[in-house]
Protein backbone atom coordinates (compact mmCIF):
# COMPACT_ATOMS: atom_id res chain seq x y z
CA UNK A 1 0.00 0.00 0.00
CA UNK A 2 1.52 3.80 -0.81
CA UNK A 3 2.14 5.78 2.02
CA UNK A 4 -0.30 9.10 1.79
CA UNK A 5 0.73 12.08 0.58
CA UNK A 6 -1.52 15.12 1.62
CA UNK A 7 -2.03 17.44 -1.09
CA UNK A 8 -2.19 21.44 -0.58
CA UNK A 9 -5.65 23.64 -0.97
CA UNK A 10 -3.35 26.24 -2.83
CA UNK A 11 -5.12 28.73 -4.99
CA UNK A 12 -8.06 25.95 -5.29
CA UNK A 13 -11.48 27.01 -5.36
CA UNK A 14 -14.83 25.09 -5.33
CA UNK A 15 -17.36 25.83 -8.38
CA UNK A 16 -20.33 23.99 -6.97
CA UNK A 17 -21.30 23.20 -3.17
CA UNK A 18 -22.27 18.99 -3.29
CA UNK A 19 -26.08 19.78 -3.37
CA UNK A 20 -26.20 21.75 -6.69
CA UNK A 21 -25.55 20.10 -9.60
CA UNK A 22 -28.59 18.91 -11.61
CA UNK A 23 -28.52 17.28 -15.47
CA UNK A 24 -28.58 20.96 -16.89
CA UNK A 25 -24.96 21.36 -15.57
CA UNK A 26 -23.75 17.86 -17.71
CA UNK A 27 -20.29 18.83 -19.51
CA UNK A 28 -18.73 21.02 -17.40
CA UNK A 29 -15.78 21.42 -15.47
CA UNK A 30 -16.27 21.63 -11.78
CA UNK A 31 -14.14 21.47 -8.80
CA UNK A 32 -16.01 20.07 -5.74
CA UNK A 33 -14.71 20.07 -2.14
CA UNK A 34 -16.24 17.44 0.71
CA UNK A 35 -16.14 14.46 2.65
CA UNK A 36 -15.81 10.99 1.52
CA UNK A 37 -19.27 9.82 2.75
CA UNK A 38 -18.99 6.33 1.52
CA UNK A 39 -16.94 4.94 -1.01
CA UNK A 40 -17.68 1.94 -3.18
CA UNK A 41 -15.63 -0.44 -5.32
CA UNK A 42 -16.99 -2.03 -8.57
CA UNK A 43 -14.47 -3.94 -10.40
CA UNK A 44 -12.24 -1.12 -9.76
CA UNK A 45 -14.28 1.44 -10.83
CA UNK A 46 -14.51 3.85 -7.72
CA UNK A 47 -17.74 5.38 -6.90
CA UNK A 48 -17.64 7.98 -4.12
CA UNK A 49 -20.32 9.77 -2.42
CA UNK A 50 -19.05 13.41 -1.48
CA UNK A 51 -20.61 15.29 0.83
CA UNK A 52 -20.69 18.32 2.13
CA UNK A 53 -23.63 20.54 3.70
CA UNK A 54 -25.59 21.18 0.93
CA UNK A 55 -25.56 17.47 -0.18
CA UNK A 56 -23.86 14.30 -1.74
CA UNK A 57 -23.25 14.21 -5.00
CA UNK A 58 -21.49 10.80 -6.60
CA UNK A 59 -17.86 10.77 -7.92
CA UNK A 60 -16.75 8.60 -10.49
CA UNK A 61 -13.27 7.13 -10.85
CA UNK A 62 -13.10 5.01 -14.05
CA UNK A 63 -9.97 2.36 -14.74
CA UNK A 64 -9.27 4.14 -18.24
CA UNK A 65 -8.69 7.58 -16.54
CA UNK A 66 -5.32 9.33 -15.12
CA UNK A 67 -3.78 6.49 -13.43
CA UNK A 68 -2.09 8.97 -10.38
CA UNK A 69 -5.83 9.79 -9.80
CA UNK A 70 -7.28 6.74 -9.64
CA UNK A 71 -4.10 5.18 -7.67
CA UNK A 72 -4.76 7.86 -4.96
CA UNK A 73 -8.82 7.53 -4.66
CA UNK A 74 -7.90 3.85 -3.59
CA UNK A 75 -6.65 4.87 -0.32
CA UNK A 76 -9.73 6.92 0.18
CA UNK A 77 -11.51 6.02 3.63
CA UNK A 78 -14.83 7.51 5.19
CA UNK A 79 -14.84 11.03 6.37
CA UNK A 80 -11.56 12.16 4.59
CA UNK A 81 -11.63 15.98 2.72
CA UNK A 82 -10.79 15.66 -0.57
CA UNK A 83 -11.21 18.35 -3.81
CA UNK A 84 -12.04 16.45 -6.94
CA UNK A 85 -11.90 18.32 -10.15
CA UNK A 86 -13.79 16.52 -13.37
CA UNK A 87 -16.85 17.19 -16.01
CA UNK A 88 -20.25 16.46 -15.19
CA UNK A 89 -21.88 13.85 -16.99
CA UNK A 90 -25.46 13.24 -17.13
CA UNK A 91 -26.87 9.47 -16.30
CA UNK A 92 -28.79 7.27 -17.84
CA UNK A 93 -32.49 6.95 -17.07
CA UNK A 94 -32.26 3.33 -15.50
CA UNK A 95 -29.48 4.91 -13.31
CA UNK A 96 -30.85 8.09 -11.67
CA UNK A 97 -30.77 8.31 -8.28
CA UNK A 98 -34.32 9.83 -7.12
CA UNK A 99 -33.82 9.96 -3.72
CA UNK A 100 -31.06 12.69 -3.89
CA UNK A 101 -31.27 15.70 -5.40
CA UNK A 102 -28.22 15.55 -7.68
CA UNK A 103 -29.10 12.32 -8.44
CA UNK A 104 -29.28 12.53 -11.90
CA UNK A 105 -25.40 13.40 -12.88
CA UNK A 106 -22.01 12.31 -11.63
CA UNK A 107 -18.32 13.70 -11.85
CA UNK A 108 -16.22 12.50 -14.09
CA UNK A 109 -13.03 12.56 -11.51
CA UNK A 110 -9.66 13.39 -13.49
CA UNK A 111 -7.79 15.35 -10.92
CA UNK A 112 -8.22 14.58 -7.68
CA UNK A 113 -6.59 16.32 -4.18
CA UNK A 114 -6.59 14.71 -0.73
CA UNK A 115 -6.31 17.68 1.73
CA UNK A 116 -6.73 15.83 5.04
CA UNK A 117 -7.34 11.71 6.25
CA UNK A 118 -9.75 11.12 8.79
CA UNK A 119 -9.84 8.78 11.62
CA UNK A 120 -12.58 6.09 11.81
CA UNK A 121 -15.76 8.07 12.82
CA UNK A 122 -17.26 6.85 16.14
CA UNK A 123 -20.20 6.47 14.27
CA UNK A 124 -21.32 6.64 10.81
CA UNK A 125 -22.83 10.19 9.30
CA UNK A 126 -26.21 8.52 8.86
CA UNK A 127 -29.55 10.25 9.36
CA UNK A 128 -30.61 7.26 11.76
CA UNK A 129 -27.95 5.59 14.03
CA UNK A 130 -28.20 4.47 17.72
CA UNK A 131 -25.79 6.72 19.37
CA UNK A 132 -25.68 6.98 23.16
CA UNK A 133 -25.68 10.66 23.47
CA UNK A 134 -22.94 10.76 25.57
CA UNK A 135 -20.33 9.76 22.88
CA UNK A 136 -21.96 11.90 20.43
CA UNK A 137 -21.62 15.01 22.64
CA UNK A 138 -17.52 13.64 23.26
CA UNK A 139 -17.51 13.51 19.41
CA UNK A 140 -19.71 16.31 19.18
CA UNK A 141 -17.99 17.38 15.93
CA UNK A 142 -18.79 14.50 14.30
CA UNK A 143 -22.12 14.08 15.65
CA UNK A 144 -23.07 18.21 13.79
CA UNK A 145 -22.25 16.55 10.66
CA UNK A 146 -25.13 14.29 10.65
CA UNK A 147 -27.40 15.72 8.40
CA UNK A 148 -30.00 16.05 11.09
CA UNK A 149 -27.56 18.14 12.99
CA UNK A 150 -26.86 20.29 10.11
CA UNK A 151 -30.89 20.98 9.75
CA UNK A 152 -31.23 22.12 13.37
CA UNK A 153 -28.29 24.03 13.53
CA UNK A 154 -28.99 25.59 9.73
CA UNK A 155 -32.96 26.59 10.49
CA UNK A 156 -31.68 28.18 14.04
CA UNK A 157 -29.32 30.33 12.02
CA UNK A 158 -32.20 30.95 9.46
CA UNK A 159 -35.00 31.69 12.54
CA UNK A 160 -32.36 33.84 14.01
CA UNK A 161 -32.15 35.86 11.00
CA UNK A 162 -35.68 36.16 9.98
CA UNK A 163 -36.81 37.09 14.02
CA UNK A 164 -34.34 40.07 13.50
CA UNK A 165 -35.15 41.13 10.25
CA UNK A 166 -38.94 41.60 11.57
CA UNK A 167 -38.25 43.03 14.86
CA UNK A 168 -35.72 45.88 13.11
CA UNK A 169 -38.23 46.26 10.22
CA UNK A 170 -40.88 47.29 13.22
CA UNK A 171 -37.98 50.01 14.59
CA UNK A 172 -36.60 47.70 17.31
CA UNK A 173 -33.16 48.53 18.13
CA UNK A 174 -30.97 45.41 19.33
CA UNK A 175 -28.72 46.60 22.15
CA UNK A 176 -26.29 44.73 24.30
CA UNK A 177 -26.23 44.71 27.70
CA UNK A 178 -23.39 43.36 30.02
CA UNK A 179 -22.57 39.43 30.84
CA UNK A 180 -20.57 40.68 34.07
CA UNK A 181 -23.20 42.45 36.36
CA UNK A 182 -24.89 42.27 39.38
CA UNK A 183 -27.12 39.20 40.41
CA UNK A 184 -30.77 39.50 38.15
CA UNK A 185 -34.09 38.41 39.82
CA UNK A 186 -35.17 35.09 38.10
CA UNK A 187 -35.37 32.92 41.07
CA UNK A 188 -32.59 30.20 39.69
CA UNK A 189 -29.06 30.78 41.15
CA UNK A 190 -26.21 32.47 40.14
CA UNK A 191 -22.87 31.78 38.24
CA UNK A 192 -20.26 33.90 39.93
CA UNK A 193 -17.43 35.29 38.20
CA UNK A 194 -14.49 36.24 40.72
CA UNK A 195 -12.93 39.83 40.35
CA UNK A 196 -8.88 39.70 40.38
CA UNK A 197 -8.21 43.33 40.83
CA UNK A 198 -10.57 43.43 43.77
CA UNK A 199 -10.11 39.86 45.51
CA UNK A 200 -13.19 38.74 47.33
CA UNK A 201 -16.08 40.81 44.94
CA UNK A 202 -18.08 38.91 42.69
CA UNK A 203 -19.85 39.40 39.05
CA UNK A 204 -22.37 37.44 38.45
CA UNK A 205 -23.84 36.16 35.36
CA UNK A 206 -27.09 37.65 34.48
CA UNK A 207 -30.17 35.10 34.70
CA UNK A 208 -32.07 37.53 31.97
CA UNK A 209 -31.29 41.52 30.70
CA UNK A 210 -34.22 41.98 32.45
CA UNK A 211 -32.99 45.16 34.88
CA UNK A 212 -31.00 46.23 32.22
CA UNK A 213 -34.12 46.37 29.58
CA UNK A 214 -36.04 48.49 32.44
CA UNK A 215 -33.06 51.00 32.31
CA UNK A 216 -32.99 50.84 28.56
CA UNK A 217 -36.59 52.24 28.75
CA UNK A 218 -35.67 54.99 31.17
CA UNK A 219 -33.43 55.98 29.06
CA UNK A 220 -35.58 56.32 25.77
CA UNK A 221 -34.54 53.63 23.87
CA UNK A 222 -38.73 52.54 23.50
CA UNK A 223 -38.09 49.42 21.42
CA UNK A 224 -35.10 46.95 22.63
CA UNK A 225 -34.53 43.27 21.41
CA UNK A 226 -31.78 41.20 22.14
CA UNK A 227 -31.38 37.33 21.02
CA UNK A 228 -28.98 37.41 24.10
CA UNK A 229 -27.20 34.21 26.30
CA UNK A 230 -28.51 33.50 29.81
CA UNK A 231 -27.22 32.28 32.76
CA UNK A 232 -28.59 30.19 35.34
CA UNK A 233 -27.32 27.29 37.73
CA UNK A 234 -30.67 25.04 38.05
CA UNK A 235 -31.16 21.22 37.79
CA UNK A 236 -30.88 20.59 33.88
CA UNK A 237 -33.43 18.50 32.18
CA UNK A 238 -34.56 17.99 28.73
CA UNK A 239 -36.16 21.84 28.37
CA UNK A 240 -33.13 23.56 30.71
CA UNK A 241 -29.40 24.67 29.89
CA UNK A 242 -27.40 26.49 32.40
CA UNK A 243 -26.52 29.11 29.25
CA UNK A 244 -29.23 29.24 26.69
CA UNK A 245 -30.69 32.03 24.66
CA UNK A 246 -33.72 34.48 24.64
CA UNK A 247 -35.46 36.40 22.40
CA UNK A 248 -35.65 39.60 24.86
CA UNK A 249 -37.71 42.36 24.07
CA UNK A 250 -39.01 45.46 26.42
CA UNK A 251 -41.30 48.98 24.49
CA UNK A 252 -42.26 51.58 26.51
CA UNK A 253 -46.20 52.34 26.29
CA UNK A 254 -47.11 49.23 25.98
CA UNK A 255 -50.46 47.41 26.86
CA UNK A 256 -50.38 44.02 26.88
CA UNK A 257 -51.80 43.46 23.45
CA UNK A 258 -49.23 45.62 21.82
CA UNK A 259 -47.03 43.47 22.97
CA UNK A 260 -48.97 40.12 21.70
CA UNK A 261 -49.43 41.92 18.80
CA UNK A 262 -46.00 42.08 18.06
CA UNK A 263 -44.72 38.31 19.40
CA UNK A 264 -47.92 36.93 17.36
CA UNK A 265 -46.79 37.60 13.57
CA UNK A 266 -43.49 36.85 14.79
CA UNK A 267 -44.10 33.17 15.92
CA UNK A 268 -46.35 32.86 12.43
CA UNK A 269 -43.11 33.91 10.45
CA UNK A 270 -41.08 31.25 12.16
CA UNK A 271 -43.26 28.76 12.09
CA UNK A 272 -43.65 29.58 8.01
CA UNK A 273 -39.76 29.79 7.73
CA UNK A 274 -39.32 26.37 9.65
CA UNK A 275 -41.26 24.73 6.87
CA UNK A 276 -44.76 24.64 8.97
CA UNK A 277 -48.17 25.72 8.55
CA UNK A 278 -48.53 29.28 9.73
CA UNK A 279 -50.66 29.36 13.27
CA UNK A 280 -54.17 31.12 13.10
CA UNK A 281 -53.58 34.94 15.03
CA UNK A 282 -55.09 35.96 17.13
CA UNK A 283 -53.50 33.08 19.25
CA UNK A 284 -56.34 31.97 22.00
CA UNK A 285 -55.95 33.76 25.18
CA UNK A 286 -56.67 32.18 28.97
CA UNK A 287 -56.33 33.40 32.06
CA UNK A 288 -54.31 31.48 34.84
CA UNK A 289 -57.42 31.00 36.64
CA UNK A 290 -58.95 29.04 33.69
CA UNK A 291 -56.09 27.30 32.67
CA UNK A 292 -56.16 25.68 36.12
CA UNK A 293 -59.83 24.97 36.38
CA UNK A 294 -59.68 23.04 32.66
CA UNK A 295 -56.55 22.04 32.29
CA UNK A 296 -54.77 21.72 35.43
CA UNK A 297 -51.68 23.19 34.25
CA UNK A 298 -50.64 26.97 33.73
CA UNK A 299 -49.02 25.68 29.78
CA UNK A 300 -51.92 23.50 28.30
CA UNK A 301 -51.45 21.32 25.78
CA UNK A 302 -54.62 22.20 23.29
CA UNK A 303 -53.93 19.20 21.45
CA UNK A 304 -55.71 17.11 24.41
CA UNK A 305 -58.92 18.36 25.07
CA UNK A 306 -59.78 20.37 29.13
CA UNK A 307 -61.00 18.04 31.56
CA UNK A 308 -64.10 19.65 33.67
CA UNK A 309 -64.85 20.27 36.82
CA UNK A 310 -67.94 18.66 37.90
CA UNK A 311 -68.26 18.80 41.76
CA UNK A 312 -71.27 20.41 41.42
CA UNK A 313 -72.94 17.76 39.52
CA UNK A 314 -72.09 15.45 42.66
CA UNK A 315 -72.51 17.61 45.22
CA UNK A 316 -73.92 15.66 48.47
CA UNK A 317 -71.99 12.45 47.29
CA UNK A 318 -69.59 12.05 49.02
CA UNK A 319 -66.72 11.18 45.85
CA UNK A 320 -64.39 14.86 46.93
CA UNK A 321 -63.01 16.51 49.93
CA UNK A 322 -65.65 19.81 51.04
CA UNK A 323 -65.04 22.64 48.40
CA UNK A 324 -62.21 21.06 46.37
CA UNK A 325 -62.29 20.51 42.95
CA UNK A 326 -63.68 16.95 41.03
CA UNK A 327 -62.86 16.55 37.92
CA UNK A 328 -63.79 14.29 34.59
CA UNK A 329 -60.96 13.69 32.37
CA UNK A 330 -61.92 12.60 29.15
CA UNK A 331 -59.58 11.52 26.23
CA UNK A 332 -61.42 11.16 22.84
CA UNK A 333 -61.24 7.51 20.68
CA UNK A 334 -59.20 6.13 22.92
CA UNK A 335 -62.02 2.81 23.82
CA UNK A 336 -61.84 0.72 26.24
CA UNK A 337 -58.28 0.28 28.61
CA UNK A 338 -57.11 -2.48 29.93
CA UNK A 339 -56.97 -3.89 33.93
CA UNK A 340 -53.05 -3.15 33.83
CA UNK A 341 -53.48 0.42 32.07
CA UNK A 342 -56.36 1.21 34.47
CA UNK A 343 -54.24 0.09 37.38
CA UNK A 344 -50.87 2.26 36.27
CA UNK A 345 -53.33 5.59 36.09
CA UNK A 346 -54.55 5.02 39.66
CA UNK A 347 -51.59 4.20 41.18
CA UNK A 348 -50.14 7.74 39.02
CA UNK A 349 -53.10 9.44 40.66
CA UNK A 350 -52.77 7.96 44.07
CA UNK A 351 -48.91 8.77 44.35
CA UNK A 352 -50.40 12.68 44.41
CA UNK A 353 -53.14 12.10 46.40
CA UNK A 354 -55.85 11.80 44.61
CA UNK A 355 -58.26 9.39 44.32
CA UNK A 356 -59.03 8.01 40.32
CA UNK A 357 -62.66 6.61 39.70
CA UNK A 358 -61.94 4.59 36.57
CA UNK A 359 -63.96 2.49 35.93
CA UNK A 360 -66.56 4.58 34.06
CA UNK A 361 -69.20 1.83 33.90
CA UNK A 362 -69.48 1.47 37.54
CA UNK A 363 -70.05 4.99 37.76
CA UNK A 364 -73.05 5.06 35.06
CA UNK A 365 -74.30 2.79 37.36
CA UNK A 366 -73.63 4.16 40.33
CA UNK A 367 -74.45 7.78 39.22
CA UNK A 368 -76.48 7.93 36.37
CA UNK A 369 -77.98 11.14 36.74
CA UNK A 370 -75.10 13.02 37.57
CA UNK A 371 -73.05 11.04 35.01
CA UNK A 372 -75.33 11.90 32.32
CA UNK A 373 -74.67 15.20 32.49
CA UNK A 374 -70.63 14.84 33.24
CA UNK A 375 -71.04 13.16 29.83
CA UNK A 376 -73.36 15.93 28.25
CA UNK A 377 -70.71 18.79 29.71
CA UNK A 378 -67.61 16.98 28.52
CA UNK A 379 -69.08 15.90 25.04
CA UNK A 380 -67.80 12.37 25.60
CA UNK A 381 -68.99 9.13 23.30
CA UNK A 382 -69.27 5.81 23.63
CA UNK A 383 -65.13 4.85 22.57
CA UNK A 384 -63.88 7.90 24.46
CA UNK A 385 -62.16 8.08 27.91
CA UNK A 386 -63.92 8.89 30.58
CA UNK A 387 -62.38 9.26 34.49
CA UNK A 388 -62.98 11.35 37.26
CA UNK A 389 -60.32 12.23 40.13
CA UNK A 390 -60.86 14.12 43.33
CA UNK A 391 -59.31 14.43 46.51
CA UNK A 392 -60.51 12.35 49.20
CA UNK A 393 -58.68 14.16 52.23
CA UNK A 394 -59.43 17.55 53.98
CA UNK A 395 -57.84 20.90 52.17
CA UNK A 396 -54.36 21.44 52.47
CA UNK A 397 -51.89 24.79 51.90
CA UNK A 398 -52.60 28.42 50.80
CA UNK A 399 -54.50 27.05 47.62
CA UNK A 400 -55.66 23.72 47.65
CA UNK A 401 -58.07 23.71 44.83
CA UNK A 402 -54.70 24.28 42.78
CA UNK A 403 -52.95 21.02 44.61
CA UNK A 404 -55.75 19.28 43.32
CA UNK A 405 -56.07 20.61 40.00
CA UNK A 406 -52.40 20.28 38.99
CA UNK A 407 -52.37 16.41 40.37
CA UNK A 408 -55.53 16.43 37.94
CA UNK A 409 -53.50 18.07 34.90
CA UNK A 410 -50.62 15.75 35.70
CA UNK A 411 -53.19 12.82 35.18
CA UNK A 412 -54.34 14.35 32.47
CA UNK A 413 -51.07 14.94 30.47
CA UNK A 414 -49.86 11.39 31.21
CA UNK A 415 -52.87 9.96 29.99
CA UNK A 416 -52.70 11.74 26.71
CA UNK A 417 -48.95 10.66 26.46
CA UNK A 418 -49.24 7.22 27.46
CA UNK A 419 -51.91 6.19 24.61
CA UNK A 420 -50.38 8.84 21.99
CA UNK A 421 -48.56 6.29 20.28
CA UNK A 422 -51.50 4.34 20.00
CA UNK A 423 -54.31 7.04 19.18
CA UNK A 424 -52.33 9.82 17.71
CA UNK A 425 -53.71 12.45 20.16
CA UNK A 426 -50.86 14.69 19.55
CA UNK A 427 -49.79 15.69 16.38
CA UNK A 428 -46.54 16.85 16.21
CA UNK A 429 -47.30 19.27 13.18
CA UNK A 430 -50.14 20.77 14.68
CA UNK A 431 -48.73 24.00 16.72
CA UNK A 432 -51.28 25.34 19.12
CA UNK A 433 -50.13 28.80 20.71
CA UNK A 434 -51.96 30.42 23.71
CA UNK A 435 -51.69 33.32 25.82
CA UNK A 436 -51.79 31.92 30.03
CA UNK A 437 -52.65 35.87 31.27
CA UNK A 438 -53.89 36.92 34.67
CA UNK A 439 -51.78 34.76 36.77
CA UNK A 440 -51.20 35.02 40.60
CA UNK A 441 -48.73 38.12 41.87
CA UNK A 442 -47.13 35.62 44.54
CA UNK A 443 -46.78 32.17 45.05
CA UNK A 444 -46.43 30.59 48.71
CA UNK A 445 -43.16 29.13 49.31
CA UNK A 446 -43.70 26.37 51.50
CA UNK A 447 -39.65 25.97 52.61
CA UNK A 448 -39.26 30.22 52.99
CA UNK A 449 -42.84 30.10 54.21
CA UNK A 450 -43.37 33.33 52.55
CA UNK A 451 -44.93 34.64 49.69
CA UNK A 452 -42.53 34.87 46.45
CA UNK A 453 -43.15 36.52 43.26
CA UNK A 454 -44.58 34.26 40.75
CA UNK A 455 -42.79 36.25 37.84
CA UNK A 456 -40.13 38.46 38.97
CA UNK A 457 -40.77 41.45 41.52
CA UNK A 458 -40.88 44.11 39.06
CA UNK A 459 -44.30 43.14 37.40
CA UNK A 460 -47.39 45.22 38.23
CA UNK A 461 -50.40 44.36 39.82
CA UNK A 462 -53.43 44.35 38.20
CA UNK A 463 -55.50 47.83 38.83
CA UNK A 464 -58.13 46.21 40.03
CA UNK A 465 -56.11 44.13 42.36
CA UNK A 466 -53.67 46.65 44.09
CA UNK A 467 -55.83 46.75 47.26
CA UNK A 468 -55.24 42.67 47.57
CA UNK A 469 -51.62 43.16 47.51
CA UNK A 470 -52.08 43.48 51.47
CA UNK A 471 -55.20 42.15 51.74
CA UNK A 472 -55.23 38.86 49.86
CA UNK A 473 -52.41 38.61 48.14
CA UNK A 474 -53.07 34.49 47.40
CA UNK A 475 -55.33 36.29 44.84
CA UNK A 476 -54.19 39.29 43.93
CA UNK A 477 -53.53 38.89 39.84
CA UNK A 478 -50.39 40.21 38.11
CA UNK A 479 -50.07 41.66 34.70
CA UNK A 480 -48.32 39.38 33.73
CA UNK A 481 -48.52 36.56 30.58
CA UNK A 482 -46.91 33.68 29.40
CA UNK A 483 -46.41 32.04 25.47
CA UNK A 484 -47.48 28.42 25.71
CA UNK A 485 -46.81 26.14 22.60
CA UNK A 486 -48.31 22.50 22.87
CA UNK A 487 -47.64 21.75 26.60
CA UNK A 488 -44.25 23.85 26.59
CA UNK A 489 -43.82 27.60 28.17
CA UNK A 490 -41.67 28.82 25.17
CA UNK A 491 -42.02 32.51 27.42
CA UNK A 492 -42.79 34.54 29.74
CA UNK A 493 -43.38 38.92 30.04
CA UNK A 494 -44.88 41.54 32.32
CA UNK A 495 -45.64 44.89 32.12
CA UNK A 496 -43.90 46.41 35.03
CA UNK A 497 -44.15 48.79 37.81
CA UNK A 498 -42.84 52.43 36.71
CA UNK A 499 -43.63 53.69 39.81
CA UNK A 500 -41.00 54.04 42.96
CA UNK A 501 -43.60 54.10 45.43
CA UNK A 502 -45.84 50.92 44.03
CA UNK A 503 -42.30 49.03 43.76
CA UNK A 504 -41.66 50.03 46.99
CA UNK A 505 -45.33 48.11 48.41
CA UNK A 506 -44.53 45.21 46.21
CA UNK A 507 -41.07 44.65 47.89
CA UNK A 508 -43.12 44.96 51.30
CA UNK A 509 -45.39 42.46 49.88
CA UNK A 510 -42.99 40.29 49.56
CA UNK A 511 -40.81 40.54 52.92
CA UNK A 512 -38.30 42.47 51.77
CA UNK A 513 -36.85 45.27 53.79
CA UNK A 514 -35.67 48.73 52.33
CA UNK A 515 -32.12 47.53 53.32
CA UNK A 516 -32.26 44.48 51.11
CA UNK A 517 -34.31 45.82 48.38
CA UNK A 518 -31.79 48.69 48.26
CA UNK A 519 -28.70 46.25 48.16
CA UNK A 520 -29.85 44.10 45.59
CA UNK A 521 -31.90 46.26 43.20
CA UNK A 522 -30.96 50.41 43.84
CA UNK A 523 -29.84 51.46 40.75
CA UNK A 524 -33.29 49.97 39.40
CA UNK A 525 -34.94 51.81 42.21
CA UNK A 526 -32.98 55.15 41.87
CA UNK A 527 -33.51 54.77 37.84
CA UNK A 528 -37.17 55.15 38.70
CA UNK A 529 -36.71 58.37 40.55
CA UNK A 530 -35.67 59.90 36.79
CA UNK A 531 -38.45 59.77 34.62
CA UNK A 532 -39.31 55.91 34.17
CA UNK A 533 -41.85 55.47 31.29
CA UNK A 534 -44.72 52.60 31.51
CA UNK A 535 -43.07 49.96 30.33
CA UNK A 536 -43.36 46.03 29.91
CA UNK A 537 -41.49 43.29 27.18
CA UNK A 538 -41.15 39.41 27.23
CA UNK A 539 -38.40 37.00 26.54
CA UNK A 540 -39.24 33.56 24.73
CA UNK A 541 -36.82 30.82 25.02
CA UNK A 542 -35.22 30.37 21.59
CA UNK A 543 -33.75 26.68 22.60
CA UNK A 544 -37.30 25.53 23.27
CA UNK A 545 -38.74 27.34 20.37
CA UNK A 546 -36.54 25.87 17.84
CA UNK A 547 -36.59 22.26 19.60
CA UNK A 548 -40.57 22.44 18.81
CA UNK A 549 -40.09 24.00 14.92
CA UNK A 550 -37.65 21.30 14.77
CA UNK A 551 -39.71 17.97 15.73
CA UNK A 552 -36.88 17.34 19.09
CA UNK A 553 -38.19 16.22 22.47
CA UNK A 554 -35.14 18.09 24.39
CA UNK A 555 -33.28 21.37 23.38
CA UNK A 556 -29.75 19.50 23.59
CA UNK A 557 -30.58 18.86 19.81
CA UNK A 558 -31.00 22.09 18.57
CA UNK A 559 -27.36 23.63 20.41
CA UNK A 560 -24.31 23.06 18.77
CA UNK A 561 -22.18 22.66 21.92
CA UNK A 562 -24.81 21.40 25.37
CA UNK A 563 -24.13 20.05 28.41
CA UNK A 564 -24.96 16.93 30.26
CA UNK A 565 -27.63 16.74 33.24
CA UNK A 566 -24.44 16.77 35.10
CA UNK A 567 -23.50 19.92 33.72
CA UNK A 568 -20.70 18.55 31.96
CA UNK A 569 -19.04 19.85 28.54
CA UNK A 570 -17.85 15.90 27.42
CA UNK A 571 -16.44 17.26 24.27
CA UNK A 572 -13.90 19.75 26.01
CA UNK A 573 -13.92 18.44 29.71
CA UNK A 574 -15.26 21.52 31.34
CA UNK A 575 -15.89 22.26 34.31
CA UNK A 576 -12.40 21.20 34.85
CA UNK A 577 -10.13 22.31 37.92
CA UNK A 578 -7.63 25.63 37.68
CA UNK A 579 -4.00 25.54 38.78
CA UNK A 580 -3.48 26.75 42.14
CA UNK A 581 -2.07 30.23 41.14
CA UNK A 582 -5.10 31.35 39.13
CA UNK A 583 -6.93 30.88 42.57
CA UNK A 584 -4.14 32.51 45.01
CA UNK A 585 -4.56 35.32 42.30
CA UNK A 586 -8.21 35.91 42.48
CA UNK A 587 -7.65 35.58 46.58
CA UNK A 588 -10.08 31.78 46.53
CA UNK A 589 -8.79 28.80 48.79
CA UNK A 590 -10.93 25.83 47.95
CA UNK A 591 -12.64 23.98 51.14
CA UNK A 592 -12.51 21.04 49.23
CA UNK A 593 -9.99 19.72 46.58
CA UNK A 594 -12.24 18.70 42.85
CA UNK A 595 -11.79 15.10 42.09
CA UNK A 596 -9.73 14.27 39.62
P1 LIG B 1 -38.34 33.64 32.37
O1 LIG B 1 -37.50 33.38 33.55
O2 LIG B 1 -39.73 33.07 32.38
O3 LIG B 1 -38.53 35.20 32.15
O4 LIG B 1 -37.59 33.14 31.07
C1 LIG B 1 -38.13 33.34 29.77
C2 LIG B 1 -38.00 32.09 28.92
O5 LIG B 1 -36.65 31.65 28.86
C3 LIG B 1 -36.62 30.24 28.70
N1 LIG B 1 -35.80 29.64 29.77
C4 LIG B 1 -34.93 28.63 29.59
N2 LIG B 1 -34.60 27.93 28.49
C5 LIG B 1 -33.65 26.98 28.61
N3 LIG B 1 -33.00 26.70 29.75
C6 LIG B 1 -33.29 27.39 30.89
N4 LIG B 1 -32.60 27.11 32.02
C7 LIG B 1 -34.30 28.39 30.84
N5 LIG B 1 -34.84 29.25 31.75
C8 LIG B 1 -35.75 30.00 31.07
C9 LIG B 1 -38.05 29.74 28.78
C10 LIG B 1 -38.74 30.88 29.47
O6 LIG B 1 -40.10 30.96 29.15
N6 LIG B 1 -36.84 38.44 32.37
C11 LIG B 1 -37.99 37.56 32.20
C12 LIG B 1 -38.76 37.88 30.96
C13 LIG B 1 -39.55 39.18 31.01
O7 LIG B 1 -40.24 39.43 32.01
O8 LIG B 1 -39.49 39.94 30.02
C14 LIG B 1 -37.51 36.11 32.15
O9 LIG B 1 -36.35 35.82 32.02
O10 LIG B 1 -38.54 29.57 27.46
Amino acid sequence: MDTLQLDFLGDLQRTHTCGELRAADAGKRVVLMGWVHRRRDLGGVYFVHLRDRYGVTQLVFHLDGDAEVHRKAEMLGPEYVVAAGGIVEQRSPETVNPNIPTGEVDVIVDKLWILNEARTPPFPMEEHVDVKEDVRLKYRYVDLRRPHMQRNIVLRSQVTKVIRDVLCEQGFLEIETPFMTKSTPEGARDFLVPCRVQPGLFYALPQSPQIFKQILMVSGYDKYFQIVRCFRDEDLRADRQYEFTQIDLEMSFPQQERIFEVIEPLMKTVCEVAGHRAPATPFPRLTYAEAMRSYGTDKPDLRLPPFYCVEDLFEGHGLTGAALPLVAIHLPNVGQLSRKERDELKAFGQERGLRVYDDAKRLDRDYAEPMAKVRERAGAGENDLLMLAGWPGEPKGQRPDLTVLQACGQLRLLSGQKYNDRHKLLDPEDFRFLWVVDFPMFEWDQEENRWMAAHHPFTSVKDEDLELLTTDPAHCRARSYDIVLNGTELGSGSIRIHRRDVQAKVFAALGLSDDEANRKFGYLLEALEYGAPPHGGIALGLDRLMALMCGESSIREVIPFPKTARGTDLMSDSPSPVPERALRELGIRLAHNPKE
